[in-house]
């Protein structure tokens, strides 16, 4: 469906792909999110930066029905939706790699990729007996973690445990790349990352761009950002303090909004 690529610079013409406006999330006392407006457009990565504790994994739980937000609400594709599961996010098409990576360790990586969702065989012996598509399965998986140029991996049928920590991280964004029909959503891919696996993830984020699919990609990575980003959304206390791009602020210039060194001024229009 989201085949055509678009140029992040004509982005502002065109109507988002997911939009949030007025997130607002509390925890008792603690507000997670105050007031949050997010733009996503088709075919760009808008990269999520913020200090520890600004709201980023509040926010992007938010978007993909993993927290309900206790006021604000969302448009995907010029629809309003609520989300109430992550299955529901999934439904619609929004993939998301979570902070806290959940891989099944013991499985291999067609299965992982396939948690959840496994698909039966045709006719008769699926739809009556139940059984499960393992061939397919695994020949997906194949094909998805070919596609996504992860050439490492050299047998789909490894326990996820015996991967090396960026091939398991390449396995759950490439399950997020195979099934995020609409939106992948990754929540610090490249932490505790070497450079050669985080470059890995980073082609691959390149690669999903360049299918047209839109990524939302959390990062304390200020190089990681600068490299891939089309736009940067900056969370500060709870609040998006401004959105920037890597053409037009420095790393530093973007820590200084972070830290609040710096002040941009009502940068995301609320409509
Ligand atoms: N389930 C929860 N219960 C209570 N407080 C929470 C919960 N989840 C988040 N918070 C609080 O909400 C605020 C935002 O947290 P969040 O996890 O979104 O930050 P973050 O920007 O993702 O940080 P990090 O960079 O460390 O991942 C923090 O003050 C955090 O302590
Ligand atoms: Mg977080």
């Amino acid at each position: 469906m989201t085949a055509t690529v678009n140029r992040p610079q004509d982005t502002q013409l065109r109507a988002p792909i997911l939009s949030a406006r007025g997130l607002v999330k509390t925890f008792g006392r603690v507000i997670g999110l105050d007031g949050v407006d997010l733009d996503l457009y088709a075919g760009e990565v808008l990269a999520v930066i913020g200090d520890n504790g600004a709201g980023k994994s509040t926010l992007i739980k938010c978007l993909t029905g993993a927290l309900v937000p206790d006021a604000g609400h969302l448009v995907l594709e010029e629809r309003p939706v609520t989300f109430r599961r992550p299955q529901d996010a999934r439904a619609a098409g929004i993939e998301t790699v979570y902070q806290t990576l959940a891989v099944a360790p013991a499985l291999d990586i067609a299965s992982n990729m396939y948690l959840g969702r496994e698909e039966r065989r045709r006719g008769i012996l699926g739809s009556v007996f139940r059984m499960l598509d393992h061939r397919g399965m695994r020949d997906r998986a194949s094909a998805a973690v070919r596609d996504l140029g992860i050439q490492t991996i050299q047998n789909i049928q490894q326990p996820v445990e015996t991967l090396s920590g960026g091939q398991r991280q390449a396995v759950a964004v490439a399950r997020a790349a195979a099934f995020g029909s609409k939106v992948v959503v990754l929540d610090e891919p490249t932490a505790a990352l070497g450079v050669k696996e985080s470059n890995q993830v980073l082609e691959m984020i390149k690669g999903l761009r360049e299918r047209g699919l839109p990524v939302i990609l959390i990062s304390h990575n200020m190089p990681h950002v600068w490299e891939v980003a089309d736009r940067i959304h900056i969370q500060r206390l709870g609040r998006c303090a401004g959105v920037i791009t890597p053409d037009s602020h420095t790393m530093s210039d973007g820590v200084a909004i972070m830290t609040g060194a710096t002040n941009l001024q009502d940068p995301q229009p609320t409509s």
